[in-house]
């Protein structure tokens, strides 16, 4: 980790020459925030269950304004209710986005999605206890053709690397798997990254689903294709964009999940008021104890929410070329965090709830926002039982040395999400005075 130094240093003291920041984009111009496809209030698709995102409107939606801003309240009702849809818009890698409850009694959702005869479900030793039977059912109940084989990996962050990977390849090759197998990825957002990676390189590219079980995984890492693994230099650094064939979101595997895990996924739902859904984050204000007390309804709600805003974002720049790269606010300190910290102390959320008020507080010593937002910031993640400050042993050097290597430093030069203008407003810039980063990293280390 220490010799990677030299990169930020050049970052801190280089002058900016390419103006990254969304002004200057008109893909990233405000304003993004969801509408739907149809022309009146009548015609709304979410009337009918299903969300689409049409790429033909990307930039010009304006419809049904209403329909995203109030809690619908057939999602994640206790009974086999139609699924709420959302839907990832990639052209001809589109796929469905299944939310609601008692979705894994649905066989027939799962089963539309799988193809060939055998599928491996890719799992770890928490979750296989709890719905691995479930899913295996699901997998095969009036469909005795189908075939399911399983991977059960140890649990953590810290087995996000190589060794574990291989396990998922012995296995698949073990098993015989071809080509037309699907993996399908039953977790957390460590299990989804790496089954998603395992899959995207399986001779080279088998089908794929996730059914994401924590709430970071249901509202942010299942959604958009990033897979991958951690290098000990840094947090995802080796792997593919490679999208499932559909993400189906069982909300009542939430009903087991810890406290601690759900308040670290909300740090990811609070992010997306913050870089581009204003509304979304005022209504995060006004029901955070109810997300935190597990209400149904109002979870089911930020769930959809978020991933409408994710999709939308896939949908515009997949590859990350820089309307994506707003997803990451926050994350930049926060994966300084989770590495400089060793993987697992921190739950990600945790360390990007940190990262968050960083950004936050680095925005508002450049003048973008003003002191209400940061307040608010800080306000919403104690609300949700997150981190406002970094651990207090880390250093400024860690801080620097991890974000040298960060995959949004280009040309020697950091890039950050900033906040910038009104609350839901953001900016992916290099463009930013040096001295405002290195008097916020100076605010939150001792030395
Ligand atoms: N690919 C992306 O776009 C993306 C986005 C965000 C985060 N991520 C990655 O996601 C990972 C974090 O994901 P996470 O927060 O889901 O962590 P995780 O996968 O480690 O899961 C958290 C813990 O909860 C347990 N668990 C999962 N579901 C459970 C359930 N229903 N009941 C009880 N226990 C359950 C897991 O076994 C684990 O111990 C990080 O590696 C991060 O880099 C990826
Ligand atoms: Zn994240």
């Amino acid at each position: 980790m220490a010799s990677t130094t030299n990169a930020f240093s050049l970052s801190l003291s280089s002058k900016s020459n390419t103006n990254l920041s969304s002004d200057s984009n008109p893909k990233l111009n405000k304003p993004l925030n969801l509408t739907l496809r149809g022309s009146g209030s009548g015609s709304c698709e979410l009337s009918l269950g299903r969300l689409a995102l049409s790429r033909s409107s990307q930039l010009s939606r304006r419809v049904c304004p209403n329909a995203t801003r109030v809690m619908d309240q057939s999602v994640g009702e206790k009974s086999s209710a139609a699924p709420t849809i959302v839907e990832v818009d990639l052209g001809n890698r589109s796929y469905p986005i299944y939310i609601g409850s008692g979705l894994l009694d649905q066989h027939e959702l799962l089963q539309k999605h799988v193809h060939g005869k055998k599928v491996l479900v890719v799992t770890n030793t928490t979750i296989a206890p709890l719905y691995l039977d479930k899913v295996v059912d699901a997998l095969t109940r009036g469909n005795p053709n189908v075939s399911v084989e399983n991977v059960i990996l140890p649990d953590g962050e810290k087995y996000k690397n190589m060794e574990t990977l291989m396990k998922v390849f012995n296995k698949a090759i073990e098993s015989r798997l071809d080509r037309r197998c699907t993996f399908v990825a039953l977790g957390g957002g460590v299990i989804g990254d790496m089954c998603g990676f395992a899959a995207a390189s399986f001779l080279r590219g088998v089908n794929f689903i996730q059914i994401p079980t924590t709430v970071m995984a249901q509202v942010d890492s299942s959604v958009g294709g990033k897979t991958g693994i951690n290098h000990p230099l840094g947090k995802n650094l080796i792997g593919a964009f490679f999208q499932p064939q559909c993400v189906l979101v069982d909300t009542d595997t939430l009903d087991t999940l810890p406290d601690r895990e759900l308040a670290s996924g909300l740090a990811e739902v609070i992010k997306y008021g913050l870089i581009r859904d204003a509304k979304f984050f005022e209504w995060q204000e006004k029901n955070m104890e109810k997300l935190m007390a597990r209400d149904p309804y109002a979870l089911a709600y930020a769930i959809k929410r978020s991933c409408e805003n994710k999709a939308e974002v896939v949908s515009l720049d997949e590859k990350e070329s820089g309307l994506r790269a707003t997803l990451n606010l926050g994350h930049t300190f926060g994966h300084a965090i989770e590495t400089g910290f060793g993987y697992g102390e921190w739950l990600h959320g945790e360390a990007v709830a940190a990262g968050t008020v960083m950004a936050v507080d680095m925005s508002y010593r450049l003048g973008w926002i003003d002191s209400s937002i940061v307040k608010r910031v800080n306000d919403i993640l104690l609300r949700a039982k997150l981190p406002t400050a970094p651990p207090e042993t880390m250093t400024v050097e860690m801080f620097k040395s991890v974000m040298a290597v960060d995959k949004k430093v280009a040309d020697g030069l950091l890039r950050l999400i900033l906040l910038k203008g009104p609350l839901g407003n953001c900016v992916f810039t290099g463009e930013y005075d040096r001295k405002a980063l290195v008097d916020t990293l100076a605010a939150f280390c001792k030395s």
